[in-house]
């Protein structure tokens, strides 16, 4: 499909000259389009694109940009301050406050205002593209343009079609967002588009580990960075974006799916907003973010023996590193793990360590945690089960020590921290993608540069191995017995099959 985007000579008025509006108005004017940028509030518009100036000020500081390129630039912007003057705008993308009737009341009047052929999109996070289009007399003609924050620096853009959407419509914004400089990606207006869906086990996963008292914030947001090779941990990240943000965005989620078990809030972040703790805004959320000094560490195992020799059993996850870090082993049948001075250190398989042991007979059992590169984490997560002493955690300790990792010991929660948190994001975009909301590419994109995560879930799944990442969603569901973990459909058509989600 070779849509034509609009050509850098059609002028787009950017309405809403906040956060959002002010820098996508940045990025069309850097495209070459001439921009009208407006405000309700007498004088925001032109803070707006005083904001603009300064950012590019800083960008001439750095040498990344020239002073006349920065002129020229913001010699596209104008600033208008009535609605009217939007007129001439081939495309208006707006970026006002999110609430729906405020928007189509908006819409409406760029109705009137501008010419039938103008392309109305919004930048909305949470509100149906369909329904905004629902009060229009051209709803075939709006789209969802959702730019992330810093819509300067972040290459995503979702477009979103409504029921009515035109197809056309949005292949000429998804082909103007690539001129843009964009990395475009296609979702049917559905709650949470595909990063605000998608990403919701992440923040989910991390908050029951917390609720269950398994690990703390920071040994969990460690685990998540230095093993799952994220670049920042759910709890960290939370209290960046906001508490109230957060939680809005997966209540609203939760509500728009009928209350699906899936997106269930948690009591433990509704706390904090209760508290007024949103996080580094208000100066506390999970951390005390008043005090840089206090921020606590995460649980870290003291230092263990090194291992005398070890056996690795089957395909354990660890065999590359082991063979990397020339460490001595033998090698036997059996499930993959390794065993070491009798204590069997297995990957989490979505059940407890105390579920394991049991199934062998009590013996002695150790798991461990998912990375998302061996060779390159630096810390992983193990539980040990209850009827193993603690005295068998320290040569399992050792041993990953000794492979260069810092072990954090948590509770035997199933699938401990990251195991949990990728099989449960894999899911979902499974479900995304059985559901029609976006293609299994577009997902995976999405994912890796609207919230940086180290690769696209699905992509993620089929490097473990979709069976196993099933076996680890089934084991979750028969513990918890609850409908969050039932694994998708597709993911186990999938399985049966022998497909893939990527050619
Ligand atoms: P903001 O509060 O920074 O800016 C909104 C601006 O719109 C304000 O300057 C306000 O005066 C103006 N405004 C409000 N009603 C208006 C109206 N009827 N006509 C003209 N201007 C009006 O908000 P922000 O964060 O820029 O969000 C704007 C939109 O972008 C929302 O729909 C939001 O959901 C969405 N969004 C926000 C992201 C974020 O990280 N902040 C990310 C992606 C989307």
């Amino acid at each position: 499909m070779t849509a034509t985007a609009l050509p850098a000579s059609a002028p787009v008025a950017v309405i809403g000259a906040g956060t959002m509006g002010a820098g996508i108005a940045q990025v069309a004017a850097s495209a070459g389009h001439g921009v009208l940028l407006h405000d309700a509030v007498p004088g925001a518009a032109a803070a707006g694109r005083d904001g603009i100036g300064r950012g590019l000020a800083r960008l001439v500081d750095k040498g990344r940009l020239s002073a006349a390129d920065r002129e020229a630039l913001l010699g596209r912007i104008t600033v208008v301050e009535r609605l009217a003057d939007l007129a001439p705008a081939r495309l208006v993308v707006e970026a006002i406050v999110e609430k729906l009737e405020v928007k189509q009341q908006v819409f409406r009047a760029l109705e009137d205002l501008c010419g039938a052929e103008v392309i109305l999109a919004t930048n909305t996070s949470s509100l149906s593209i369909t329904a905004i289009g629902a009060a229009l007399a051209r709803p075939q003609r709006l789209v969802g343009m959702h730019f992330f924050n810093p819509a300067p620096v972040m290459a995503l853009v979702e477009v979103i079609s409504g029921v009515a959407t035109d197809p056309a419509v949005a292949d000429c914004i998804h082909a103007t967002a690539g001129a843009w400089g964009k990395t475009p990606v296609r979702a049917r207006s559905t709650p949470g588009f595909i990063v605000n869906r998608v990403a919701r086990p992440f923040y989910a996963e991390g908050l029951r580990v917390l609720q269950e008292g398994a690990a703390d914030p920071a040994t969990i947001d460690a685990v998540m960075r230095q093993g799952g090779g994220f670049r920042m941990g759910p709890f960290e990240l939370m209290d960046l974006i906001g508490h109230d943000v957060n939680y809005a965005v997966t209540s609203s989620v939760f509500a728009a799916c009928y209350g699906d078990a899936r997106f269930l809030p948690s009591l433990v972040q509704k706390e904090l907003v209760d508290a007024g703790w949103l996080g580094r805004k208000s100066g506390r959320g999970f951390y005390d973010h008043r005090d840089a000094a206090a921020a606590p560490l995460a649980a870290t195992a003291d230092a263990a023996p090194p291992p005398a020799r070890v056996t690795v059993s089957g395909d354990s996850p660890l065999l590359p590193l082991i063979a990397a870090r020339g460490l001595a082993h033998d090698r036997a049948d059996g499930p993959g793990g390794v065993e070491v001075d009798g204590v069997l250190l297995l990957p989490s398989d979505g059940r407890t360590a105390t579920e394991v042991s049991a199934s062998l007979g009590d013996r002695p059992v150790v798991v461990h945690d998912l990375a998302g590169d061996w060779l390159t984490a630096g810390r992983t997560a193990v539980a040990r089960a209850d009827q193993t002493p603690a005295a068998a955690l320290a040569p399992a300790v050792g041993l990953l020590q000794a492979l260069g990792l810092e072990v954090s010991v948590i509770d035997d929660v199933p699938g401990l921290i990251v195991t949990r948190t990728v099989a449960m994001l894999a899911n979902e975009a499974a479900d995304a993608v059985l559901q029609g909301v976006a293609a299994a590419a577009d997902i995976d994109t999405a994912m890796t540069l609207g919230v940086n995560y180290p690769r696209g879930p699905l992509a993620w799944a089929e490097g473990i191995g979709l069976g196993r990442v099933h076996t680890i969603l089934e084991n979750l569901f028969t513990t918890y017995r609850e409908d969050r973990y039932r694994p998708s459909a597709l993911l186990r058509r999938k399985v049966l099959g022998g497909g893939r989600f990527h050619a």
